[in-house]
């Protein structure tokens, strides 16, 4: 076989960088495709060719297609932070929409085989858990509903120029490599920079909304096998762990694991999903089990990398559209 190039967009974000890497161990030439408005260069490995530039640049994405001839485009490009989207519409809808068109629009144009995008568990809103890829979709935020027009956009170009598909529903995924410079997102990251700042925990509302934490591994590698599996074509997969942890168990299991005793501050619920956790049978019927490693050990690791990590400054969100009802910590 010649080399096979594929494109991993958000290849310099944190699940991108991952699913780079098991793409290499196939022996794919990945081209990472990244602007690092969220991602780093640490994370790119070794051997990808990377581009920085945006999927927003349709005259890039021309040329990066007509170069390089890709077979799939993995489209982890995205700004995922979920709460925000509520302030940043318009710009959540033209980067995680107008951006994946682009490429939908290459992809059909230069006949690329497949393509994988990860969408995400925001498509089922507050729908009655645990999700099943036939729930019907609800998302309840500009960003799921980003996700779910993605979807929807990919199967409109399936039946209408046949450009195959997988879709994957990740949810709530640490590991190393994550962004902890993020204000707004994720739980975990937030918590752990925190803990390396010694300043209160910040908990929205109870504390007890619960979410399924995934370990990096239980997804990367069947977001990068999928191309070698026919019958996951066109097909959409929840990805992730089963185990539900409430914010305050999370809290709790970070202090012991840091031996530490920050405060824990409560402060004003937030417009979320209270309780979103998925099943995973179709994924395991195609991929096997992938949930090994518990939270605990996972948590471990992630802070083992974390304090030895230069932190870098925490990037505020240049342009909020609407500041109506934001949370007062984000302002
Ligand atoms: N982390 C999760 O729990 C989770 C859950 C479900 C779905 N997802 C999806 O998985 C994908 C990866 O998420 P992640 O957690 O690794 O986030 P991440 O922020 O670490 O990675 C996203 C990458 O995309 C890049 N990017 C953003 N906008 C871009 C643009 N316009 N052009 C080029 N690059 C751009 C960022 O620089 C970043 O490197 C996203 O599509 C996200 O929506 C993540």
């Amino acid at each position: 076989m010649g080399t096979v190039n594929v494109l991993v967009t958000g290849g310099a974000g944190f699940i991108g960088s991952h699913v780079a890497k098991e793409l290499i161990k196939s022996n794919y030439q990945v081209v990472v495709l990244d602007d690092l408005s969220g991602g780093f260069k640490r994370n790119i490995p070794n051997k990808v060719i990377f581009i920085q530039g945006s999927i927003l640049d349709e005259g890039l994405i021309e040329s990066l297609f007509k170069e390089y001839n890709f077979q799939h485009v993995f489209h982890l490009a995205a700004y995922a932070a979920e709460g925000l989207s509520h302030f940043i519409r318009k710009f959540n809808y033209t980067n995680n929409v107008i951006g994946s068109i682009n490429l939908v629009n290459a992809a059909v144009k230069y006949n690329v085989e497949r393509f994988i995008f990860t969408s995400s568990i925001a498509v089922y809103g507050s729908g009655q858990v645990p999700f099943t890829e036939e729930t019907s979709p609800k998302p309840k935020d500009p960003y799921g509903i980003a996700k779910y027009a993605v979807e929807l956009d990919l199967e409109a170009a399936h039946l209408q120029f046949g450009l195959n598909y997988t879709i994957f529903r990740p949810h709530n995924v640490y590991g190393i490599g994550q962004n902890l410079s993020d204000p707004y997102r994720n739980v975990v990251g937030i918590f752990m920079r925190q803990i390396l700042n010694n300043t209160p925990l910040t908990i929205y509302g109870n504390g007890e909304q619960t979410r399924a934490f995934t370990h990096i591994s239980s997804i990367s590698s069947a977001i990068a096998q999928c191309i070698e599996i026919e019958a996951t074509e066109n097909e959409t997969y929840n990805l992730g762990a089963d185990k539900s942890t409430s914010i305050n168990e999370l809290a709790a299991m970070l202090l012991d694991i840091t031996n530490t005793k920050n405060e824990l501050i409560h402060v004003e619920a937030r417009n979320e999903v209270m309780n979103a956790f998925s099943n995973h049978e179709k994924a395991i019927q195609h991929f096997g089990k992938s949930d090994f490693v518990s939270l605990m050990s996972g948590l471990k690791e992630v802070w083992d990398w974390a304090k030895e990590l230069e932190l870098k400054p925490t990037n505020s969100f240049k342009n909020i559209e609407i500041q109506k009802g934001i949370p007062k910590n984000w302002i």
